[in-house]
């Protein structure tokens, strides 16, 4: 089902991203540069040179414009987007859409940012990781700018029955085919097989007929959770119980990268008195691999000194949080639906210390930061004695947390995507998300140049069994 797409299109979209870029540059210079812009990456020398695949508008900006121009969003946590829309001028269309802010697709945000960051005039982002090259022959990786958790999104609002299938009527998918036509067919897929291509994939659902197509390529996620269980499903014939097989991801060519939080920062000299000792707020029952959740739940729920309570994702849900968040001493973080959620985010924004419960959990930017220098990992056979849990975090000293808690606030700016600008394109917060994840995707460079290296000697019919690289 290739859509056929002229080369108009891409000069076109070419030149709408560069009037974009311009839109930007005219903005910027009436207003005052947003504060975080404080601490400077130690120099320059250092970057990564990213070259863009040129893909329609459509793929992108194109696709916000469509989500904005919807009339019927029923879903829940779509009611502040709908607020948003009535506020909307015709002119922002084509230049100064916000990304979604129903908070089911906003953790998700990652897309928007790195795109931000990456069409923002060179002249303005001295101090961004990436740098963006016109030739892919002098880039160390090619950036797909396709926004696939909005797409898969939008889908899901206008018509989620046909999600899963490979329909006409699936417009996600036929995006997803779109995608990955235009980029095999170009000249630096061919070169590298996609080793050297970075796609984010923050959503578990985003791209989701197309993973084994884009599976040499570096895909940035926020877990593993799906893709797991996908593969295990598919080895499960052979699989020696619990052993994972990951074909399709793994720590070593993907980056992890974190959710975007929903709640405001709490600075520390506004931090009070936190007379809660463990809050959590969420689904009590989750569709797959929540069990550890519903345990901990039951066990939980009448202990003095502990708040657990369902939430919405609306306005009284989030107040609900920020007071949780702020007024207790620990958050708890059990394994969900997928082994993350945006939850761990808030809690670091709210300076609550993270109890993790979930045994092989990956987090974003590991080796850039240490974890356990703020958060209490707690293994879930411990978690699920009676008592022990409540016990074992009391034991902690006021001395033991109140570092922890100062240690938080070293790593608070890190999971910060937002840059402030009109539409998203402007340089990232220097020491922010963005930056951190090109940091750790140039950390990679070595093992894609080995691996492309060793793809280009096979001799064509070579056939190599998918392997486990157990990391
Ligand atoms: C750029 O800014 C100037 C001064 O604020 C304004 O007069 C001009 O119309 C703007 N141009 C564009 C293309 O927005
Ligand atoms: C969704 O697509 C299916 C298959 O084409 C169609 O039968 C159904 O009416 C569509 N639903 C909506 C709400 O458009
Ligand atoms: C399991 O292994 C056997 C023999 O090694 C092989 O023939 C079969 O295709 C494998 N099944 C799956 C589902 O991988
Ligand atoms: C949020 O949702 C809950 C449950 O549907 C409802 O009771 C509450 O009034 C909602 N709050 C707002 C601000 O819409
Ligand atoms: C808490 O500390 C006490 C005294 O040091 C110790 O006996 C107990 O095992 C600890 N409890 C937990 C759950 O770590």
């Amino acid at each position: 089902m290739a859509l056929k797409t002229p080369p108009l299109f891409f000069t076109l979209s070419l030149l709408s991203l560069l009037s974009l870029a311009f839109f930007y540059w005219n903005s910027s210079t009436n207003s005052a540069p947003p504060s975080n812009h404080r601490i400077t990456l130690s120099s320059r020398q250092e970057s990564i040179n990213v070259y863009m695949s040129p893909l329609p508008r459509s793929l992108n900006y194109g696709l916000l414009e469509k989500y904005w121009a919807l009339n019927s969003d029923s879903r829940l946590g779509s009611e502040v987007d709908r607020e948003i829309r009535k506020t909307l001028l015709p002119e922002d269309f084509g230049k100064h859409l916000p990304y979604p802010e129903n908070p089911i697709i906003k953790q998700y945000s990652a897309e928007y940012w790195i795109l931000g960051d990456l069409l923002a005039p060179e002249e303005v982002k001295r101090e961004s990781f990436a740098r963006r090259i016109f030739d892919y022959r002098k880039a160390d990786v090619i950036f797909v700018p396709f926004f696939a958790t909005l797409s898969a999104e939008l889908q899901l609002v206008i018509n989620k029955s046909v999600f899963r299938k490979r329909v006409e009527e699936n417009e996600d998918y036929k995006r997803q085919r779109m995608v990955i036509d235009t980029v095999k067919r170009s000249e630096a897929w061919q070169k590298s097989g996609g080793r050297d291509h970075v796609f984010v994939l923050t959503d578990p659902v985003a791209m989701w007929h197309v993973k084994d197509e884009i599976a040499p390529a570096v895909l940035l996620v926020v877990d593993f959770g799906g893709w797991y269980r996908l593969d295990s499903k598919s080895s499960s014939e052979n699989s020696s119980g619990s052993m994972i097989h990951h074909t399709q991801v793994s720590l070593l060519k993907d980056v992890i990268v974190p959710y975007s939080f929903l709640l405001p920062k709490l600075h520390i000299s506004e931090n009070q008195k936190r007379p809660t000792l463990l809050y959590f707020k969420g689904a009590k029952h989750r569709h797959r691999g929540g069990l550890v959740r519903e345990k901990l739940w039951d066990l939980l729920i009448d202990e003095p000194g502990v708040i657990i309570e369902e939430g919405f994702p609306n306005a009284t849900g989030k107040e609900q949080s920020i007071k949780g968040m702020r007024t207790s001493e620990f958050c708890l973080h059990p394994a969900g639906d997928t082994p993350t959620s945006c939850r761990l985010f808030d809690a670091i924004q709210s300076l609550c210390i993270p109890v993790i419960v979930s045994d092989n959990i990956e987090l974003p930017f590991e080796g850039m930061v240490d974890y356990s220098e703020f958060s209490v990992f707690v293994a879930v056979s411990d978690a699920l004695r009676p008592n022990w849990l409540v016990g074992h975090l009391r034991n902690y000293s006021d001395k033991q947390k109140d570092r922890y808690r100062k240690n938080m606030v070293k790593v608070q700016q890190i999971f910060e995507y937002e840059n402030g600008f009109p539409g998203g394109v402007g340089p990232a917060p220097v020491d922010g998300a963005v930056n951190h994840i090109w940091r750790k995707v140039h950390e990679k460079l070595p093992m894609i140049k080995e691996a492309i290296v060793r793809e280009r000697r096979k001799p064509p019919g070579a056939s190599v069994p998918l392997r486990c690289h157990c990391v």
